[in-house]
């Protein structure tokens, strides 16, 4: 699984990258803020077209840097992927551009399909598409359908909103155990079909407690974020489409072993928790045990 850095902070990307585990890079509008508040609080100014060409950079050839664009129409949207195309890309030859899934921002209006339209016209010019805040299995089928390159499930806020569904409240890093949800879920069914017994099929399936037990801890039949990406995974796997999987909106360490178990293709993890996967109590341990230990005979043979 290849791995991609979640932030736009220099600092961050250029550390990371120096541990010669990076394969990418990932930004978008927050992270970019969160970059640009941080420069700024430090005093400093930011003039956002070296930064981003520095970012590009840093990252190098061969490490795809994914852009997102900021409006919502076709039009507009195409502009300005072919902008940031134009502007970044010469620098390392390896910007991606972000394009949401549905720029529709009210659920009550009428979808529009700008988003498909751009992410098919982009990617016919041969422009590189990372489909962004894929929250079903569906839309990242039509993702790929549209031509897109790369497209990104949100894992983590699959997560936060089956968790919030659930009435569970949560830290966004926390460990959530969704298989024990979903044991619970068929628990709950069982006993339930158990206790209706005599009913005939027809009414007992269309029951409110048995549509409410199937639907227990899940999103239209997605238990976790982690289960979206196993199904997209899935799909991609039936028609071997080319499209790459980037797992992102990841909370903690091990939801990435879980991704990678899922054969995703890529994760895009946050700084912190790239720290965290290095992390264990017994490794510390060991590494103060092991130092302890050396006797000098053994340390003389350092010593040219
Ligand atoms: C990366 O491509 C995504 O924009 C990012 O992972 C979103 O993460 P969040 O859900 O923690 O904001």
């Amino acid at each position: 699984m290849k791995i991609f850095v979640d932030t736009a902070k220099l600092d961050e990307i250029k550390e990371a990258c120096s541990w010669g585990i990076v394969d990418g890079v990932t930004t978008n509008p927050s992270l970019i803020k969160r970059a640009v508040d941080e420069v700024k609080g430090r005093g400093k100014g930011i003039d956002m077209e070296t930064y981003v060409r520095e970012i590009c950079k840093t990252a190098g050839k061969g490490r795809p840097v994914s852009l997102e664009v900021i409006s919502l129409t076709m039009k507009e949207m195409v502009e300005e992927a072919e902008l940031l195309y134009r502007k970044f890309n010469p620098a390392a030859e390896n910007v991606v551009i972000k394009i949401p899934i549905n720029t529709n921002s009210d659920e009550s209006e009428e979808i529009d399909y700008d988003a498909l339209k751009t992410i098919k016209k982009l990617s016919r010019k041969g422009i590189p598409i990372n489909v962004t805040l894929i929250m079903t299995p569906e839309q990242a089928l039509l993702a790929a359908k549209a031509g897109a390159s790369y497209a990104s499930p949100f894992a983590g806020r699959i997560d936060d909103y089956i968790r919030k569904k659930l009435g569970i409240e949560f830290g966004k890093v926390d460990y959530f155990d969704f298989d024990l949800i979903e044991k619970i879920g068929r628990q709950r069914l069982d006993k339930h079909l158990k206790n209706s017994g005599g009913e005939p099929a027809a009414s007992l399936y269309l029951n409110k407690e048995t549509r409410n037990s199937i639907g227990f801890g899940q999103d239209n039949g997605i238990g976790s974020g982690v289960n979206l990406v196993k199904s997209i995974m899935k799909i991609y796997r039936n028609y071997e489409i080319p499209t790459e999987v980037i797992a992102a909106s990841i909370r903690n360490t091990r939801q990435i072993r879980q991704m990678a178990e899922a054969g995703a293709h890529i994760a895009t993890i946050p700084f912190p928790v790239i720290r965290g996967m290095l992390q264990h109590p017994k490794t510390v341990e060991g590494i103060k045990s092991f130092s302890a230990d050396v006797v000098p005979e053994y340390r003389e043979l350092f010593q040219s």
